[in-house]
């Protein structure tokens, strides 16, 4: 990034739409204000972006990523347990950002959390963030699309696998957004809605106010029905949006091993982030990206792969735990396999249990030896 961030022209053109009233800075909406159900049972208590991921919470490492791209001023859209964050980020100061937080009532929505926070802006363009994506797109490259273009919106696209799941938006030669079809059984493209966008000031003034409105299902057709300037920006960085628990631990274990880009990562990139106050024995194999939380410990033989151990978990001699997350000071009994699978905080689970494809065990349930097996040779 240059040193002027995004407040510059450095190696783009001059902005074409108005910059802003201190020389071009730009300002950030994240949305953070969704219930994370597909991660329950870990988000009953914690909202999803609060989630330690890689060691910090999972925002940190989207903030990190926002200031380093010369961001100052950032606003949280919250409405689902907005105390955590204020409660773990305050001002902002550590991060070098100045955070502002808003909360809705009752959920407006991923516009009406939008328009929630416009008072709030201060630049003629502001970019907005899903809380939960972990990406390297280049924020300058994807602002200078927009300035160049003079866009009313301009989309971060990206191509995936299963674009079902997402917000499919195919464009046309000229990067122009043709369609926005969310989470449709038939998209028409495999290019989706990465989750972050730049927008023209005017056009979040003109998101309904006080009611819930959807980005993806009411203002993005609404704008390209109006004939409005919609562009994509498509990349190819890394990109995943970490909503299940199959992604939230890969997620986790990519920025661990240095695969997905950030700026917070607490230690250097490896097969293992232990964190202050962690036991691992000697003779215990951590691989694959997992991470060890503070306090947490991993006995004799033990083997932890693609896995996320939460504060003070723990997990017993000669257990295998992939692909899973386990909760906070959750236990995972000797000899115990578990993989992918979550275990909500304080957890019991006993020896020799086998626990597999897609598990979620409730926070504080407690299973005795030998409880749930998927083999009969225990
Ligand atoms: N303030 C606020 N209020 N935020 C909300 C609300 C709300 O009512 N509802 C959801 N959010 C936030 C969530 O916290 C999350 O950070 C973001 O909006 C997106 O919500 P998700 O629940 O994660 O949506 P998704 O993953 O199913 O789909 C969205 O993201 C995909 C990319 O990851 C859509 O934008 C898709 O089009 C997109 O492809
Ligand atoms: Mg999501």
């Amino acid at each position: 990034m240059t040193a002027g961030g995004l407040r510059g022209s450095s190696g783009y053109p001059r902005p074409e739409v108005g910059t802003g009233r201190r020389g071009g800075d730009i300002d950030a909406i994240v949305l953070v204000g969704g219930q994370g159900t597909r991660l329950r049972p870990l988000t009953l208590t914690a909202p999803k972006p609060m989630l330690p991921t890689a060691g910090v919470p999972f925002l940190t490492h989207l903030l990190s990523r926002v200031r380093a791209a010369g961001v100052r001023h950032v606003v949280l859209s919250t409405s689902y347990r907005p105390e955590v964050f204020s409660g773990h980020f305050g001002t902002g100061e550590a991060l070098g950002l100045e955070l502002e937080y808003v909360t809705e009532d009752v959920p407006l929505g991923t516009a009406g959390g939008i328009r929630n926070v416009a008072d709030r802006l201060r630049s003629d363009e502001v970019l907005v963030f899903n809380g939960d994506v972990l990406s390297g797109v280049d924020l300058h490259k994807l602002v200078a699309t927009h300035r160049d273009g003079a866009a009313d919106v301009t989309l971060h696209l990206t191509r995936v696998q299963d674009p079902s799941a997402f917000g499919s938006v195919p464009t046309d030669e000229n990067g122009r957004v043709t369609a926005f079809l969310e989470k449709s059984p038939e998209p028409v493209t495999d290019q989706v809605n990465a989750g972050c966008y730049v927008f023209r000031r005017e056009v979040v003034d003109r998101i309904p106010a006080g009611r819930p409105v959807s980005v993806e299902r009411e203002t993005f057709p609404d704008l390209l029905a109006a004939g409005a300037s919609v562009l994509g920006y498509v990349d190819s960085t890394y990109w995943l949006d970490l909503g299940t628990p199959a992604t939230f631990v890969r997620g986790s274990s990519d920025l661990v091993l240095g695969i997905a880009p950030t700026a917070a990562l607490p230690g250097p990139p490896g097969q293992a982030l232990v964190l202050p106050g962690a036991k691992v024995a000697g003779t215990a194999e951590v691989t694959g990206g997992s991470t060890v939380g503070p306090g947490a410990e991993v006995g004799e033989r033990a083997r932890l792969d693609g896995t996320v151990l939460f504060d003070g978990a723990r997990v017993a001699a000669g257990a295998i735990v992939s692909r899973s997350v386990v909760g906070r000071v959750a236990v995972v009994g000797e000899g115990s396999v578990v993989e992918d699978t979550v275990l909500g905080d304080g957890v019991v689970l006993g020896a020799r249990n086998e626990l597999r494809c897609g598990a979620r065990i409730w926070p504080g349930v407690q299973l005795g030896d030998v409880a749930v097996r998927f083999s009969t040779d225990a």
